[in-house]
């Protein structure tokens, strides 16, 4: 490269890497971020006006948020030295990836998956060892042990239940990694509430794993930004390093905390779309040519029998945005769905329904 272009400098495998992008489509049924269908609610939004309102704005939040970390570590019954706040769980992903991956590490990730991994590996110089789902989509933990200590992986990313696929890896197949496997294991758990199984029952006996989870989906609280992580004291304070300081800001932070106050408001929600899933699995399944995997999470990994892309358009035609993944490793007959409310899944079958069956 010339040294005159405005790249020249700028690390090879980051000019290489694709782009993690989302074209910002409007519409009028929103299926495409497995965000919450169920916004937050609408007092405890004039609670957290009122808190945020009385501080004096012109103050930098706290420099760690201890109180919040405090609630946390009571809430997830953990010690508060070993929960870290981040700016979203992408955050925290970011700052643990930091602190642990160097040039050429090898970083084993299950595929498919949730792209930001391999995407923040890549660009710190890590080398990505894929290691594919079953068919069926769903986790092989001796295949993820045998091919991670193979390659000589020191990190290996789960994500359950796993975006974009839906699936799980159970308990015994986390212990069995977590057994076997002597690096780390970063245990991204952004759809647990959807699940209820986590590796926290575990997380004091391997002090290796590492947990992140957030607010932004079974919370509805995808625009404020807020995620946690669950780790060794130790190795939480190496994490902390790779942080900014002030990464959440004060409102989010506020608006955390009376969502912990107030955790009991956030299970209807979930369970309406627990009730929703089993309904929109079944008629999904109903569908002729449509194969539709089983989901643990708050969407759905659908085989369509036409090109997906074609059916994305035309869903979006009728006012459904849905996430084409076509893409994504062994996924190019797929769509992903997020589950919404009733009449938006309604919405959605009957434009299925219609575009397959013209
Ligand atoms: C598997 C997974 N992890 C992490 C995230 C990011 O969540 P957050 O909003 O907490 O940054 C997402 C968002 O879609 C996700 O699907």
């Amino acid at each position: 490269m010339k040294r005159t272009s405005p790249l020249y400098g700028v690390k090879s495998q980051v000019i290489k890497v694709p782009a993690y992008t989302l074209r910002a489509f409007e519409a009028d049924v929103k299926l495409n971020q497995n965000e919450n269908p169920f916004d937050f609610p609408e007092d405890l939004k004039d609670e957290i006006f009122r808190r945020y309102r009385e501080r004096q704005w012109s103050r930098y939040p706290d420099f760690v948020p201890d109180s919040l970390r405090q609630q946390l570590a009571d809430f997830v019954g953990w010690q508060r030295e070993g929960v870290l706040v981040g700016n979203g769980s992408n955050e925290l992903l970011q700052s643990t990836l930091m602190v642990l991956v160097k040039s050429r590490t090898r970083v084993a990730i299950p595929s498919p998956t949730f792209t930001v991994y391999g995407l923040i590996s890549t660009v710190l110089g890590a080398r990505i060892v894929h290691i594919p789902l079953n068919p069926d989509m769903s986790y092989n933990a001796n295949d993820l042990i045998s091919k991670s200590q193979e390659s000589g992986a020191s990190v290996i990313i789960i994500n359950t239940p796993n975006n974009p696929t839906g699936s799980v890896l159970s308990e015994d197949g986390l212990e069995e990694i977590l057994k076997r496997f002597s690096g780390f294991v970063l245990l991204d758990e952004a759809y647990y509430e959807f699940w209820g199984h986590s590796g926290l029952r575990v997380l004091k006996d391997y002090p290796r794993l590492i947990i992140t989870r957030t607010f932004s989906k079974a919370m509805g609280m995808a625009g404020l930004r807020v995620g946690y992580l669950l780790a060794h004291p130790e190795l939480a304070t190496q994490i902390s390093k790779a942080k900014l300081p002030y990464n959440v800001n004060q409102f989010s932070l506020t608006a955390a905390e009376v969502a912990l106050e107030n955790i009991d408001r956030f299970r209807p929600p979930i369970e309406a779309v627990l009730k929703e899933r089993d309904r929109l699995y079944r008629e999904l399944a109903g569908i002729p040519g449509v194969k539709v995997y089983p989901s643990e999470a708050n969407f759905f990994l659908v085989e369509v029998p036409v090109v997906p892309r074609v059916l994305f358009d035309e869903l979006y035609e009728r006012g459904i945005l849905i996430r084409d993944v076509s893409s994504y490793p062994m996924l190019s007959k797929c769509l992903r769905i997020s589950i919404g409310t009733q009449e938006e899944n309604d919405r959605l079958l009957s434009a299925l329904r219609a575009s397959l069956t013209k």
